[in-house]
């Protein structure tokens, strides 16, 4: 009975993680920030890139949610000024806990996403 049950118990277990991981993966992937597209243009660096999961393994969540970001995309405000005033980013990018948010091309690494309803205005 016991030998029966196993196999079976595993399997379940198997279908519940992988359709949890999926689910995951979504919410660990690369965010693209680019709110302040505008003046990241006018600065001529890209838009920046913010690898959820590379920090997901180094920090559990609630290091950064919500005290330092709220689970929105885009919705955080996030500015170089704040930064180097160590909010945001630069609650750890300081030259302590990682490096110091002077090497711009570390994380303004993306092109800008393609604005549909603009195409062809310029
Ligand atoms: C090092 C900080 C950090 C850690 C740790 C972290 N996140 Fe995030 N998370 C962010 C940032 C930054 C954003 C993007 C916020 C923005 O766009 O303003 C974000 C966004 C999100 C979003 C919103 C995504 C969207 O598309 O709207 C979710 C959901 C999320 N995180 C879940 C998690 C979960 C769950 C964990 C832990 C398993 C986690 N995060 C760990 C920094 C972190
Ligand atoms: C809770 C602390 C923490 C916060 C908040 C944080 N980071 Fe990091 N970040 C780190 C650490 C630690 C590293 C690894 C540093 C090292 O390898 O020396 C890192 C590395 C990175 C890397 C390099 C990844 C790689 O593949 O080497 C990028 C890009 C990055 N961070 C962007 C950001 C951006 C953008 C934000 C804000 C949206 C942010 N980080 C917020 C701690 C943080
Ligand atoms: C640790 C990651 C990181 C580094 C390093 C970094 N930035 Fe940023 N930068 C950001 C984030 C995050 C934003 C906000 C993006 C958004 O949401 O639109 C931003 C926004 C900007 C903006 C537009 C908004 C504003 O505050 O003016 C400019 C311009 C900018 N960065 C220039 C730079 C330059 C120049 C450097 C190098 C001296 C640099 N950045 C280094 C993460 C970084």
């Amino acid at each position: 009975m016991f030998r029966n049950f196993v196999p079976a118990s595993i399997l379940g277990l198997a279908v519940f993680f992988s359709g949890v991981s999926s689910a995951y993966a979504l919410e660990y992937a690369d965010i693209v920030l680019e709110s302040t597209r505008d003046s990241m243009e006018k600065a001529g660096v890209k838009a920046v890139v913010f690898p959820h999961w590379f920090h997901r393994i180094r920090f559990k969540c609630k290091v950064c949610h919500e005290n330092i970001f709220i689970m929105k995309k885009g919705a955080n405000n996030i500015s170089m000024r704040r930064i180097m005033e160590g909010e945001a980013c630069g609650v750890c990018h300081n030259g302590q806990i990682a490096w110091e948010a002077l090497y711009c091309e570390r994380c303004h690494t993306a092109d800008f996403q393609p604005m549909a309803s603009t195409a062809g205005a310029k």
